[in-house]
């Protein structure tokens, strides 16, 4: 009920609403009026009461709240199911909770902060309240475990190009799906499996993305390899307006990569690629190599050149440019 009431003063924005006006329309008392302005006070929201004129809307917090989330959201079922936590552990593991209970695909897991954010290879996500977007979406893709692995390179394909359109920085893939500018990494993304041998129960993609984090605000052993957007253009963005145009452009890419496969999605990867026609070091848990990132495959993997002319295939891992 008290989404209702926000709703109505949004719509009433920048003008007063009457008390009045608030109880006939959702057929509730005043003093309930009251007590969800309360709440929504409470919520962060400014709201100007003056009597005999009503209530105004002066402010909206910067918070991922779901009723901001999916004002103005233009996906078919993406995000349409939000939880919404002050403070987790981690996105991915609420997100893993949620989905084993049955949760349906699409629906979003986004955090203020975690405490225990997790990276890729075992490490740590810096993960700090209100400066980032910390989000995993749950998905249930009708396909093979084999055939999962490119969903993670179509998240990074959607998170730069919503980063392009919303912020104007142009963030570059670093294979398989670490956004980088430069050097730095501005968004990380790390994609947990759950599936039986011939079947995807659900797959979890949690983004990482750095947003209105100061320079300085980052922990001295990451202002070497971090970035944010605030660091990048010295602006903050909204992070619900950036949050809006990810789920689009991953609903987009994810309805494409349904019907057409992965090639378009691949071809798009390719474009925004920093990864390829250069030397790299790639690692994997027990090996790293040292070669040229000669292409990309169909399925994914990374082709690499090795200096004796072998070609490699290396189908996950991470890489050092
Ligand atoms: C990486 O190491 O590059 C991947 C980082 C992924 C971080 C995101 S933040 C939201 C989600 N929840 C987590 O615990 N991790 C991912």
């Amino acid at each position: 009920m008290k989404e209702r009431v926000l709703e109505l003063l949004k719509n009433g924005y920048p003008d007063f609403v009457s008390g009045e006006a608030i109880c006939r329309s959702l057929g509730i008392s005043r003093t309930a009026v009251w007590k969800h302005i309360q709440a929504l006070r409470g919520a962060g929201y400014d709201i100007e009461a003056v009597p005999h004129a009503g209530y105004r809307l002066v402010s909206v917090p910067d918070r991922l709240y779901p009723a901001e989330i999916t004002r103005g959201l233009a996906t078919a079922f993406l995000g349409h199911k939000i939880y919404h936590y002050d403070r987790v552990e981690s996105t991915n593991r609420t997100a893993r909770e949620l989905a084993s209970r049955g949760v349906p695909a699409g629906t979003l897991v986004v955090a203020e902060e975690q405490t225990g954010g997790r990276g890729r290879m075992g490490r740590g996500w810096f993960s700090p309240h209100g400066l980032g977007i910390w989000c995993s979406v749950i998905l249930r893709p009708a396909v093979n475990p084999m055939d999962a692995p490119p969903l993670t390179m179509l998240a990074a394909v959607a998170v730069a190009r919503a980063l392009r359109r919303v912020t104007g920085v142009e963030a570059g893939i670093k294979w398989p799906n670490d956004l980088l500018v430069g050097e730095k990494k501005i968004c990380g993304i790390l994609t947990e499996l759950s599936a039986e041998m011939e079947r995807v129960n659900y797959l979890i993609t949690g983004m990482g993305i750095n947003v209105n984090i100061d320079r300085h605000q980052f922990p001295p052993e990451l202002r070497e390899t971090a970035t944010s957007v605030l660091a990048e253009t010295g602006r903050r963005v909204s992070r619900v307006a950036l949050l809006q145009d990810l789920l689009a452009e991953l609903e987009y890419w994810y309805t494409l990569w349904e019907r057409e496969g992965f090639a378009p999605v691949l071809a798009r990867w390719k474009e925004m690629s920093v990864t390829l026609h250069r030397p790299v070091k790639v690692f994997t848990w027990k090996e790293s190599w040292e070669g040229w990132a000669e292409d990309v495959a169909p399925d994914g993997s990374l082709l690499l050149r090795l200096p004796g002319g072998e070609r490699k295939k290396v189908v996950s891992g991470e890489v050092s440019l």
